[in-house]
């Protein structure tokens, strides 16, 4: 297939999104081979290639027309968008969706010994980030005047080289924090991997391609959680049983031959299934209760 008809996709390079995103385009059907530079991934079974990149210039190269899809955490999509705002400027990326995975926040952070009860005591402090449009927006909301410090950078050892008081950076585990001598204080933003495209029309190709790739995710995201239940259930308890099934909404109910009294439920529940429910179900009357993971689903 000519090149120009390939769906480019920007991963973040190495990082705490790398292997989940990779992960999630293999899920979706993805053979790729690396090559040797080991900044593109060639998509062998699907025009598709993986463009590996710092994931701070993600949104760009969405922007600048690239790439055509990116995976980026929700933390930077904002921070770029709020700084074309910020520049009268529209952002030339749409935000399809949250992928679920890639959890953090931004958060403030204080040295050990800093006395902190409210978002006053950031009044009139240094607070060094690599997100200032996110931690303005965030100060000016809450009515705190605090100076902020933009770093490209190794912002958690700021306020030990005297560069700023307390610190607005990004918190995934808290054990950067934690060997810096920091606590967090304040969550500014909840963030999570997010799903970006250009506004521009694509090939009728590639859009299509696209299309596919979005089914593909949100089948994806749904087996995560789900779970196949078969059991048996007294004719008379079948709506009580029904209604214990978390998250199916169309079970199958199957008459079992040379038993009138009972039937055989199958059903797809969108939400994991605990021990906690199958007690339910048994109390209920339900017997012979299988659970069986969901391999793939289309909706
Ligand atoms: C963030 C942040 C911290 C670290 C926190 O960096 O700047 O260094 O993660 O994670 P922890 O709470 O699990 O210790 P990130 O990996 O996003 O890299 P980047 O900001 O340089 O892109
Ligand atoms: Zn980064």
């Amino acid at each position: 297939m000519d090149k120009e008809q390939r769906l480019k996709v920007a991963v973040q390079k190495t990082g705490r999104l790398t292997d989940h995103s990779l992960d999630l385009l293999v899920r979706c059907g993805l053979k790729y081979s690396r090559g040797k530079d080991q900044l593109l991934c060639y998509g062998e079974n699907m025009p598709l290639d993986v463009l590996l990149v710092r994931d701070d210039d993600i949104p760009d190269l969405v922007q600048e027309d690239v790439c055509d899809l990116g995976i980026v955490g929700a933390n930077v999509v904002e921070e770029k968008r709020l700084g074309f705002i910020a520049r009268g400027a529209a952002p030339l990326f749409i935000e399809m969706q949250p992928l679920d995975f890639g959890r953090c926040r931004l958060a403030i952070a204080v040295p050990e010994d800093f006395s902190y009860r409210s978002p006053r005591d950031l009044d009139g402090r240094r607070i060094a980030t690599t997100y200032p449009n996110i931690l303005s927006r965030w100060l000016r909301d809450g009515g705190i005047a605090a100076e902020v410090v933009v770093l490209s950078g190794a912002v958690e050892i700021a306020p030990r080289l005297g560069r700023a008081d307390v610190i607005c950076d990004l918190v995934s585990t808290g054990s950067t924090l934690k060997a810096n001598h920091l606590r967090e204080v304040e969550t500014v933003l909840e963030s999570q991997a997010m799903l970006i495209r250009t506004p521009l029309p694509l090939s009728p190709a590639k859009e299509s391609w696209l299309n596919r790739m979005l089914l593909r995710i949100d089948g994806v995201q749904q087996v995560k959680e789900s779970k196949y239940i078969m059991l048996h259930a007294p004719r008379a308890a079948l709506a009580a049983i029904r209604h214990l099934l978390p998250g199916s909404e169309y079970p199958t109910v199957i008459p079992l031959e040379g038993n009138p009294d009972k039937v055989a439920v199958h059903a797809v529940c969108r939400e994991n299934v605990f021990w906690e429910t199958l007690e339910g179900l048994k109390a209920a009357g339900a017997s012979a209760i299988l659970v069986l993971p969901v391999e793939k689903m289309l909706a």
